[in-house]
């Protein structure tokens, strides 16, 4: 069995990844759909997708059918699917000829969602298709021994969810997610531009603002940038300069509830495996990792060691199509 294709898809809330174990990363896209609203056709997905969101004419909406964690629209989402499918088919050539494939659900998807994404991705010509939970998925990403008796902390900060887990021996010994992710922050900032600023800003510009000039809660050296937007008294056209500590403030209390999950996580951990935490730390992935200072801030808070996966935004991509070689000891844990 493990001489065929095998692949991995980590369906997210903001990237779309497809990575095969010849191959490595075969696909990488946002989690984008664009449509026309009139024919009801899927036009775009992926990069080009995005390029359209914000900027397209009436008929055409980009849409994103992944939120929050859970699947929004889910025609949408197994169209996207079985785009991406194609394309990675074409990456690989003829060697996806009835692979066995791992798809990471968003953690807030239904039984029956799940199914229906297992139906969707077999009937693009996999063989098998198997299910697996997120953070097990990232915690074999991130290179982390799993499957040894020992507390592997893992927390994934995505687009739409924050999960933590502690993970060990295969399965996952306890769990926290939460609906807090990379978007909450996009979204803390435009709202704080529209109430300080009376500025409105799109979902693309407040995600730039927040790599360039958002922090964690840390001390550092303030930084700025001008953004523009629509200015909502005048309707016109505006620039505006933003500050990192008033950045800092504005996505404080999203920082503070994926800390707290962190907390209550570790708190919940069972007495014999909490020295392998002491020892062996946190390990951070999803592209939320990325944040600006995150890591020493939460070391700081937590007093364990954090450490940020190589790969953080690749991590449960690659740990989605390497699980087949763990998939006895996973079955608990991917349902
Ligand atoms: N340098 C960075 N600094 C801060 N945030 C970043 C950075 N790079 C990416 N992000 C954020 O990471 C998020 C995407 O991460 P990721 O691809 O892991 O999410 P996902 O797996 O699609 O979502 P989910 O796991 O919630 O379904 C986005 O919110 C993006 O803005
Ligand atoms: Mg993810």
């Amino acid at each position: 069995m493990f001489n065929n294709t095998e692949i991995g898809i980590d369906l997210g809330t903001a990237n779309t990844l497809v990575y095969s174990k010849n191959k490595g990363i075969v696909l990488n896209e946002p989690s984008v759909v664009a449509i026309d609203t009139e024919t009801k056709q899927v036009l775009a997905v992926g990069t080009d997708a995005k390029n359209m969101i914000g900027k397209t004419p009436g008929n055409i909406v980009a849409v994103r059918p992944l939120k929050d964690g859970v699947i929004a629209d889910f025609d949408i989402t197994t169209q996207m699917l079985k785009q991406i499918m194609k394309k990675a088919g074409k990456q690989l050539g003829l060697s996806i000829r009835k692979p066995n494939v791992v798809v990471c659900t968003p953690s807030g998807s239904t039984s029956v969602e799940r199914r229906a994404i297992q139906d969707s991705v077999k009937s693009c010509g996999a063989k098998h298709v198997h299910l697996i939970e997120e953070p097990v998925a990232a915690a074999i990403g991130a290179d982390l021994p799993v499957d040894e008796p020992i507390a592997n902390v893992v927390v994934d900060i995505g687009g739409g969810t924050t999960e933590v887990a502690i993970i060990s021996f295969g399965g996952i010994v306890s769990c926290n997610s939460i609906r807090i992710g990379g978007d909450q922050l996009d979204d803390d900032i435009i709202q704080h531009v529209r109430k300080k600023y009376n500025l409105l800003i799109g979902e693309r510009t407040a995600e730039q603002i927040k790599m360039e000039i958002g922090y964690a809660l840390i001390k550092h050296d303030i930084l700025s940038m001008d953004i523009r937007g629509r200015d909502l008294v005048t309707g016109l056209p505006k620039t505006i300069n933003l500050t990192s500590d008033e950045i800092q403030t504005a996505i404080r209390e999203s920082l503070l509830h994926i800390l707290e999950a962190i907390r209550s996580t570790l708190e919940d951990c069972p007495p014999e495996l909490s020295g392998d935490i002491v020892d062996q730390g946190v390990i951070l992935t999803g592209g939320g990792a990325l944040l600006n200072g995150l890591q020493e801030w939460l070391s700081e808070e937590i007093v364990v060691p954090v450490h940020v996966a190589p790969n953080p935004l690749e991590a449960v991509a690659i740990g989605t199509g390497r699980s087949l070689e763990v998939i006895h000891k996973l079955q608990k844990a991917a349902k």
